[in-house]
């Protein structure tokens, strides 16, 4: 039951006034310990939560491990191909099973007391066991969650989901699907940010609808038509998009074609897309002043290391110019003259979809 404190929090938004009337969450929303532990069960144990990429768990005994919002769960794969999730947390004392982020196995064993489960999750070996009343290994396998591979991504759902992922991501897989999938694209690297914010600054900056592009990003708005730059709301999903120009310098050689798009899939992923580039975002939540964002780098198949090099950093001075201003976002969240603040029709309906998604949610309004 909400306590009458996150009670009053979450009623302090209302999610269903038009664009022109409406507020933001409160300040409370990125401050609040509460507000956070709630997130943690209506946020993020209701959505489709990316874990990791299909290329790290291909083979028969490969794993992963990831944690969504505090909860520890693993992914691998079986010897019959077939790819299982886990609660990473032993049915013993609750140590994690695995402490790698991955790699590979032939059983699970955890490192506490040496209990061993198959890659199947059932229990199989429990030393100096004998003689417990009442205990059934087969009622101790390792606790499972819902994992699905969509594209390139591992995708798992902590409760039963209410529609399969490929329903979730509906318009970002019928756009893809349109351009001939992420079928060219190979991963090259990974890169990861801690930042001192809590983890809707971030998704908050990335929806603004290129508001801060011309003030915060001066290389990337050489490239970008920001007359033409464009925020379409779709289910679970925003797409901002904007014409590319031709630029020089390394923005405008690694940033070309005729169109970047940028998806953000509720509430925590981004995809960006360039012509023969495309990068990731997964913002996760470390606590309520705190996040990771983690990105990874694909590129079409035989594009050169010189080009990666150079379309990685353009990406990193990117991420950086964000990082800045989102720790100081947070900073200005915590004082007392600031409670919610107003959208521009004009570009700011993305980031009124998302806090709708949430305050929805939050505030038990609907299922969504
Ligand atoms: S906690 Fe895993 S074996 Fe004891
Ligand atoms: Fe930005």
């Amino acid at each position: 039951m909400p306590t009458d404190t996150l009670r009053n929090l979450l009623s302090a938004f209302d999610p269903e006034l038009p664009l022109d009337r409406a507020r933001t969450i409160p300040n409370s929303w990125y401050t609040a310990p509460e507000v956070y532990a709630a997130e943690r069960d209506v946020v993020f144990a209701r959505t489709w939560q990316v874990v990791g990429r299909v290329d790290q768990v291909a083979a028969g005994g490969a794993f992963l491990t990831a944690e969504i919002a505090g909860e520890p769960v693993l992914v691998v794969r079986g010897d019959d191909g077939v790819l299982r999730g886990f609660f990473n947390v032993c049915r013993h004392r609750a140590a994690p099973i695995l402490n790698e982020p991955c790699g590979t196995a032939t059983k699970l064993r955890c490192r506490y007391h040496g209990w061993t489960y198959d890659l199947t999750g059932r229990l199989r070996g429990t030393p100096e066991f004998d003689g417990v009343a009442e205990f059934c290994k087969e009622e101790n396998g390792l606790v499972p969650v819902v994992v699905a591979e969509w594209g390139p991504f591992v995708w798992i759902h902590l409760t039963p989901p209410r529609e399969p992922v490929t329903e979730f991501v509906g318009p970002l897989k019928a756009w893809i699907e349109s351009r001939g999938g992420f079928a060219r694209l190979v991963w090259h690297a990974r890169k990861t940010y801690d930042l001192t914010c809590n983890w809707k600054v971030y998704v908050d900056n990335y929806l603004d609808g290129g508001y801060h592009v011309n003030t915060v990003h001066p290389g990337l708005a050489g490239v970008l038509d920001y007359r033409e730059y464009r925020t379409v709301c779709d289910g679970h999903t925003v797409i901002q998009s904007s014409p590319i120009k031709a630029a020089d310098g390394e923005t405008g050689r690694t940033r070309t074609g005729d169109l970047a798009a940028y998806w953000w899939v509720y509430p925590n992923f981004m995809v960006n897309l360039y012509a023969g580039v495309m990068d990731t975002n997964l913002v996760l939540p470390l606590g309520v002043d705190r996040c990771r964002v983690v990105f990874d780098f694909y590129f079409a198949a035989g594009t050169d290391d010189g080009f990666v090099r150079e379309s990685i950093a353009v990406a990193e001075q990117v991420q950086a110019e964000d990082v800045g201003i989102c720790e100081e976002v947070q900073r200005g969240l915590n004082s007392r003259s600031y409670t919610t603040g107003r959208f521009s029709v004009k570009r700011e309906n993305g980031g009124y979809h998302f806090h709708q998604l949430l305050g929805r949610v939050l505030g038990g309004n609907s299922q969504e």
